[in-house]
């Protein structure tokens, strides 16, 4: 999955037609409790759920792999050059790092040539909008430009989540210049299947402003 808009893998196809995954080299980034990864094992391929956090890969570890699991930081990838067919990261890593060219700089690297890094993230456009499902969520209260990261501090004033912001053209420019070629741009739309909320995630604002970004680029 996706997005809260609810856009599989087996609908968008952006790594590939599913039986084109059979033996590939996967590199999920910012894996969680490794979902991805478990598709991709049933579809034949070969992954390796990579996450920051200990905790999401213990989650993982209790559901069940049967494929590695890496606690490290994307933006320095203990794996060799080349390593990897695809490389995919549903909302991992890339709007919690400052830099996220140095992550996209790692993926690159450690791709085969013609390798395919599917990434999916908030859109920028909801930036600007309280974070709220209901009709609140639907009036501009920020600037879409100011770059400020959100932060949570707990009582001590450390910082217990971090979310960066990139405009849209941010974005485009950090997958050009860290060497990628943007192969497409998706931007699903709310199915009218899909009646649940999930965070600032809802039919109501679904349907009328895009809720993720979905960045399919490819290396030569
Ligand atoms: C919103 S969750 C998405 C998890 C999973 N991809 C999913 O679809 O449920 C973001 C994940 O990115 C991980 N993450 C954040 N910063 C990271 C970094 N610098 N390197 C690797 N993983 C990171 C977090 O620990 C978290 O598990």
């Amino acid at each position: 999955m996706w997005c809260p808009e609810g856009l599989d893998e087996v609908e968008a196809e952006l790594l590939g037609p599913p039986e084109d995954l059979k033996g590939k080299d996967v590199l999920e980034i910012g894996a969680g409790a490794a979902q991805c990864s478990r598709w991709l094992t049933a579809q034949g391929a070969r992954p390796v759920a990579l996450d920051l956090s200990h905790r999401q890969l213990q989650h993982a570890l209790r559901i069940g792999v049967s494929f590695p699991l890496v606690c490290a930081d994307a933006s320095v990838l203990p794996f060799a050059d080349g390593s990897f067919d695809l490389a995919c990261s549903a909302y991992g890593a890339l709007p919690f790092v400052a830099d996220p060219r140095l992550v996209l700089r790692e993926v690159r690297r450690v791709l085969r040539p013609g390798g395919r890094f599917v990434f999916s993230v908030t859109h920028p456009l909801r930036w600007a909008f309280p974070d709220e499902p209901g009709p609140e969520g639907l009036s501009v209260s920020a600037s879409y430009f100011d770059r400020t990261p959100y932060v949570e501090q707990d009582d001590e004033g450390l910082a217990v989540y971090v979310e960066h912001h990139r405009t849209l053209g941010d974005r485009v420019r950090d997958v050009v210049t860290s060497g990628f070629r943007l192969v497409d741009l998706v931007e699903p739309e709310w199915p009218d299947w899909n009646t649940s909320e999930w965070g600032g995630w809802s039919p109501l604002r679904g349907h009328l402003i895009p809720g993720t970004a979905i960045f399919v680029c490819e290396r030569d």
